[in-house]
């Protein structure tokens, strides 16, 4: 088989570099190692920024979100049992999406599937070679057959812990990170949400956030430690732990309901650099990670294959490689502001088990001073909503 451009991973990357790729005209092959029951179903974080509603809108795969999604309008910061709003509708003039992961995917596998586009789900023995010469090479096992795409490009869209990343030569990269020494006990739960914002929690036991995800059922998370086995974690003990966590002086509490599904995921910060190797292109979750707290991920993957799509139309259309070569500088331009936000708001928000009283007493006047300074709320809430998609630069024609 031959493509123009072979994309690895069906998630928010992979999808929607496909999408963006065919409006413009330009053929591409999704291929995935899981069912697409499997990535339909995958419960991930659920916050859009403005610039991703706007863009799943502008290209005509916005229409459940929109009928579907949870506008939010402000968020709660709290601290010392006192809930502190930030408006971010007055502070920006923009607002973010409640609308879980996997709906994005649902609604844009089904856009694909729907303009004829082709997605081999359940691809077995992914890998690829040949992107630092002219002629790509995806290999792939389905229907027990071995079986190759050609292409101009590879996307490695395949998340953290895929094919794409591990088969450049690891002295090419250089790879920044972080680790948290907690990780995010998430469940979620049939009971209708209690308000209608998002509470991101500071409490000495540990950071809790309520969230959402439609009129009938609330996302709950809890600091854990990362290593904890979630058999430890009985519904009544997580019940105890949130309720005593969002206590507040006004009374407010979440509804409490039957929970059905619950998770542990670790917390890292992770950059790579640069993200291309010769044809292949990295992007989302293949190519860097932020801790969940500013609800970042997704909307750095819309915003790797929007640059990366409209390099590649540059060069199919245009016929330049301009953009393409300067694909990771563009980039990571942004990613970096992503990954200060995302570290601030962790170490703002969560117990460190190496804290010493000082540090204890400057994260609470970080609080302070954040929910109290219209200016720093201001900050807080410009990068909540999500910078600019475009920064002008030089390959902005
Ligand atoms: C979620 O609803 O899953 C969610 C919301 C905000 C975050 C992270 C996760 O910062």
């Amino acid at each position: 088989m031959k493509t123009q451009v072979a994309i690895i991973g069906a998630g928010p990357a992979g999808l929607m570099l496909a999408h963006l790729l065919h409006l413009a005209g330009i053929e591409s092959v999704i291929i995935e190692a899981r069912s697409r029951g499997y990535v339909e179903g995958r419960i991930r974080a659920g916050v859009l920024e403005q610039g991703t509603v706007d863009l799943l809108s502008a290209t005509g795969v916005g229409e459940r979100m929109r009928r579907e999604g949870l506008l939010h309008q402000g968020i709660e910061i709290g601290f010392a049992g006192k809930r502190h709003r930030i408006d971010m509708q007055q502070l920006t003039g923009q607002a973010v999406m409640v609308y879980g992961q996997h709906e994005v995917v649902k609604d844009l596998i089904e856009a694909r599937l729907h303009e004829g586009g082709e997605i081999v789900f359940e691809a077995g023995s992914v890998s690829i070679v040949g992107f630092d010469g002219a002629s790509p090479l995806v290999r792939y096992e389905a229907d027990g057959m071995k079986r190759e795409i050609h292409c101009d490009y590879i996307a490695g869209c395949d998340g953290f812990h895929g094919v794409c990343r591990p088969s450049v030569p690891a002295n090419a990269l250089t790879i920044y990170e972080r680790d948290y020494p907690f990780g995010w006990l998430g469940v979620l739960a049939d009971a209708a949400p209690s308000q209608d914002e998002l509470v991101y929690m500071n409490h000495t036991n540990g950071f809790a956030l309520f969230s959402m995800r439609s009129p009938t059922v609330t996302r709950l998370y809890l600091q854990c430690d990362p290593s904890e086995d979630i058999a430890h974690w009985s519904d009544d003990r997580i019940w105890g732990e949130l309720l005593c966590r969002f206590k507040c002086s006004d009374g407010w509490q979440p509804n409490v309901g039957r929970i059905t599904q619950k998770s542990i995921t670790p917390m890292r910060s992770f950059v790579t650099e640069p993200m291309q190797f010769g044809r292949l292109f990295l992007a989302g979750d293949a190519a860097h990670i932020v801790p969940p707290t500013g609800a970042k991920g997704m909307n750095l993957a819309i915003a790797d294959v929007r640059v990366l799509a409209r390099a590649l139309v540059d060069f199919y259309i245009g016929g330049s490689t301009a953009r393409l070569e300067h694909y990771s500088q563009i980039c990571l331009r942004r990613i970096w502001k992503a990954q200060r936000f995302s570290w601030w708001m962790t170490s703002m928000l969560h117990q460190f088990p190496d804290a010493n009283p000082f540090d204890r007493r400057r994260q609470i006047a970080d609080l302070d001073y954040v929910t109290s300074s219209l200016i720093a709320a201001r900050s807080l809430a410009e990068n909540y909503v999500g910078l600019p998609m475009d920064e002008p630069d030089q390959w902005n024609g």
